[in-house]
């Protein structure tokens, strides 16, 4: 989008997470800095267990459901305000920041109810505007054609690429600014892989999109941005074309060399 090229959403600043609070000796992230900036599409790479997925979670404080010891040290902040700060409302964070996880998770009801699921829990209670957002968010993700007349029929009836579309969907009803993506089409079929593709490329006019992936194929076509991250650490950032073309350190030269898809 013009004009918002360099405008930054969000920025890790010297950001450290730990798992376990006793063991502060052993950061799982380690003084990462680096920034995302609007409207575009930043791509976070790196071997099996270096970090990523936690990265991902650290941005809208999805950790804090699951581990009840993890610690930070540094700050991320999301506009100007820090996301760790003691004035932030974690529940209007994660609707400002969404999540789409690796494998389609679906809740176990109608199409209809897993897009209206959210905005309900949010207040919205009108019919005719719950309908407006279901055909809106459906629409945007390329699924409305495939699946306006069963509505009511169960979300785990659909293929696995309309439940990662649907799961996508789901996000988007939340009226998100920045889509965080875990392997979002790991275990998808090529078919439904090319689809979601091209949908997280178009979303990048209205969404800013951090995708975490595998396929260094995936993250060469999609994205502006490229992190490498080893064992916690942030190897690379910078310009996707820089990074994969002439990358400044022999470590992201070594992993980008010698993995293949
Ligand atoms: N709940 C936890 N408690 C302690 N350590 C954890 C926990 N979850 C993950 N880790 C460790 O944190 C490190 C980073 O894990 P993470 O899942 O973020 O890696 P990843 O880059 O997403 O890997 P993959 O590519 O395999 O998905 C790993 O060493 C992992 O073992
Ligand atoms: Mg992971």
């Amino acid at each position: 989008m013009k004009g918002n090229k360099n405008k930054v959403i969000l920025e890790f600043i010297d950001f450290s997470f730990f798992y376990n609070k006793q063991k502060r000796e052993k950061p799982t992230l380690n003084k990462i800095s680096f920034k995302i900036y609007l409207n575009s599409i930043t791509a976070i790479i790196g071997p099996s267990g270096c970090g990523k997925s936690t990265l991902l979670a650290t941005i809208n404080r999805l950790h804090e459901i699951n581990y009840f010891s993890t610690d930070v040290l540094g700050e991320v902040k999301f506009h100007d305000q820090s996301i760790y700060g003691s004035k932030t409302n974690v529940v209007k964070l994660r609707k400002k920041i969404g999540l789409v996880f690796q494998k389609p998770a679906p809740f176990p009801m109608s199409i209809y109810e897993n897009i209206a699921f959210a905005p309900k829990i949010h207040g919205e209670h009108n019919g005719k505007k719950l309908q407006k957002i279901v055909e809106t968010s459906l629409k945007q993700v390329n699924l409305w054609e495939e699946v306006k007349d069963r509505l009511q029929t169960s979300a785990l009836s659909l293929s696995g690429g309309q439940q990662q579309r649907l799961c996508l969907a789901r996000c988007l009803a939340n009226e998100p600014e920045i889509i965080l993506m875990d392997e979002p089409t790991s275990s998808l079929d090529p078919i439904s892989r090319n689809k979601v593709e091209e949908l997280i490329f178009s979303l990048k006019k209205k969404y800013t999109i951090v995708l975490v992936t595998h396929s260094l194929n995936q993250a060469s076509k999609l994205s502006d941005y490229v992190a490498f991250l080893s064992k916690g650490q942030l190897v690379e950032f910078g310009k996707t074309n820089h990074v994969f073309v002439q990358p400044k350190k022999k470590e992201t030269l070594k992993y980008i060399t010698e993995r293949t898809e």
